[in-house]
């Protein structure tokens, strides 16, 4: 039986970067994600760096954030912002964009849409959710 690749081995380190690039882009452009841009700090070059360096361990490849800054639960560093469930959409819609505009495979993007909303929603401090909003259908819907 064939291994099923990871989508560490889908993207590559370059592809991870790419989309993290352009996440961040996203974010500090769509009208649509003013509300968590204006949580993260004017420059968003260390956070492109920090967020690449998560999920390419998150992805299954090397753990470089976590060997950088131990192993952190993402919970803990969001503790200080509002997180919310509108919050936590637009982090998500930004990612679907993201995904599209890289062109991620439809694989890799099915492979991801129910892991990346547990995260989102792991990360989220605020209650509030609505039947509509814990769909995990969310991300394919941006
Ligand atoms: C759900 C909505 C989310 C919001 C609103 C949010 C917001 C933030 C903010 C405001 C920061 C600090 C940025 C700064 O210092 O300028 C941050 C840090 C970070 N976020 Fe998120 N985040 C969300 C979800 C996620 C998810 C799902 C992941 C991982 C898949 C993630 C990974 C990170 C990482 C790795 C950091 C850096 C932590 C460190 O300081 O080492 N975030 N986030």
């Amino acid at each position: 039986m064939q291994e099923e690749k990871t989508p560490y081995q889908l993207l590559g380190e370059q592809g991870i970067r790419a989309l993290c690039d352009e996440f961040y882009n996203i974010m500090d452009t769509l009208p649509e994600a003013a509300g968590v841009r204006a949580m993260h700090a004017r420059d968003l070059g260390p956070m492109k760096e920090k967020l690449a360096e998560y999920l390419i361990g998150w992805m299954g490849g090397p753990p470089i954030y976590a060997s950088k800054y131990g192993t952190v639960c993402m919970t803990t560093p969001h503790e200080p912002y509002h997180i919310g469930p509108e919050e936590r959409d637009q982090w998500l819609l930004c990612m679907d964009m993201a995904l599209a505009r890289t062109g991620a495979s439809e694989e890799v993007v099915a492979m991801l849409k129910v892991p990346l909303f547990r995260i989102a929603d792991a990360v989220r401090n605020r209650e509030g959710p609505s039947a509509a909003t814990t769909d995990p259908n969310i991300i394919a819907a941006g």
